[in-house]
């Protein structure tokens, strides 16, 4: 039987019986299991490859269901939950005792997410039960923001793919914590920084650095296309850029000479699109890619963080 489709009622019974759903987000699809049965989070980390020192997000279908998983919660969390609703951001709260270890990690604390789009929160709600959901790529590539990069990198290994079209935010969540009182950004991602300092009165702290083991996920070498991946200064002139052969040029707003992310420099388009391009990247003949960066400010702060991490290689 096809297991990529659009019905939702069989993606939330894959769920309530321990099956793989591949679930659409507005950020980028997601690898879900029932948040509460640990043999089915177990699953995801086999069909991921991933370290269990990598905590999951616990998605649900509204604010009303946190009490379920997070308890104790700060109140500027609620603050942002009211000015914000279903959003590209993840709270990390003090986690209930309910909540598998497996899912965070043994931290005490939980990562919860209501996502914007409603496909996902109506899938959520039908299987009324949290649902851990990493991005559904194997450990370290590139995110998939269509139904069909889930089936060409983790087909096999899912019991369902719900198909919800392209992602529309195309990064992941912004991920915000309270380690000490006040908030903390641990991954750039959908909801501008900006967004958040406006709403608190203050600006976070940016601790997005994969020495800090609160975010042990923020990895240096993520999202690696598997081949050279070169960073140009925002706004280079690339009029005076002999790109050799073999190489792939890709400025961010549209051009004379090379390729562009974007037609106009829109930060959101280049979100949108960025990992669609890292993967058309990866699957070309091109040995290089060089890319020029988004202006340092809202949504293009995490495309830039997705690209450093795209152009890190490890050094030995
Ligand atoms: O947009 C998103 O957030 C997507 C969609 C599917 O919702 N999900 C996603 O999950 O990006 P994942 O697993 O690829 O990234 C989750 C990040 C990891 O860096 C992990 O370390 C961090 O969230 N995280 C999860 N639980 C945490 C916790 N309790 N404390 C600190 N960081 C946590
Ligand atoms: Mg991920």
């Amino acid at each position: 039987m096809q297991h990529l489709g659009t019905d939702l009622a069989r993606a939330a019974s894959v769920l309530r019986s321990g099956g793989l759903v591949g679930m659409p987000t507005e950020t980028v699809y997601g690898l879900a299991a029932n948040a509460l049965d640990v043999v089915a989070v177990a699953r995801i980390f086999s069909a991921k490859n991933r370290p269990h020192f990598d905590p999951l997000i616990v998605h649900l279908s509204d604010w009303t269901e946190v009490d379920r998983v997070a308890q104790a919660i700060p109140a500027e969390a609620q603050l942002l939950w009211n000015q914000l609703g279903p959003a590209p951001l993840t709270y990390v709260l003090p986690k209930r005792p309910e909540v598998p270890d497996l899912v965070t990690s043994g931290l005490d604390h939980v990562a919860v997410r209501i996502p914007q789009l409603i496909l996902a929160r109506q899938l959520l709600a039908t299987a009324g039960v949290p649902v851990a959901a990493p991005s559904a790529n194997p450990f370290g590539f590139v995110s998939p923001t269509t139904a069909q990069h889930v089936a060409d990198q983790l087909g096999d290994q899912v019991d369902y793919i719900l198909d919800g079209g392209a992602c529309g935010v195309g990064v992941e969540s912004t991920i915000v914590a309270w380690p000490e009182g006040r908030a903390v950004v641990l991954r750039l991602g959908g909801i501008p920084v900006e967004t958040l300092t406006e709403i608190l009165g203050y600006e976070p702290e940016i601790r997005t650095s994969s020495s800090k083991p609160s975010a042990p996920g923020m990895l240096d070498a993520h999202y690696a296309p598997g081949k050279p991946v070169r960073l140009m200064a925002h706004g280079t002139d690339w009029s005076q850029v002999t790109v050799p052969q073999g190489i792939q040029a890709l400025a961010f707003a549209a051009n004379d000479w090379v390729a562009s992310l974007t037609t106009h420099g829109d930060c959101a388009e280049g979100a949108q699109r960025l990992f669609a391009a890292l993967r058309e990247f990866a699957a070309s003949d091109y040995r290089e890619l060089w890319i020029e960066l988004a202006p340092e400010v809202g949504l293009g702060r995490a495309i830039n963080d997705r690209l450093r991490r795209a152009a890190h290689r490890a050094e030995d």
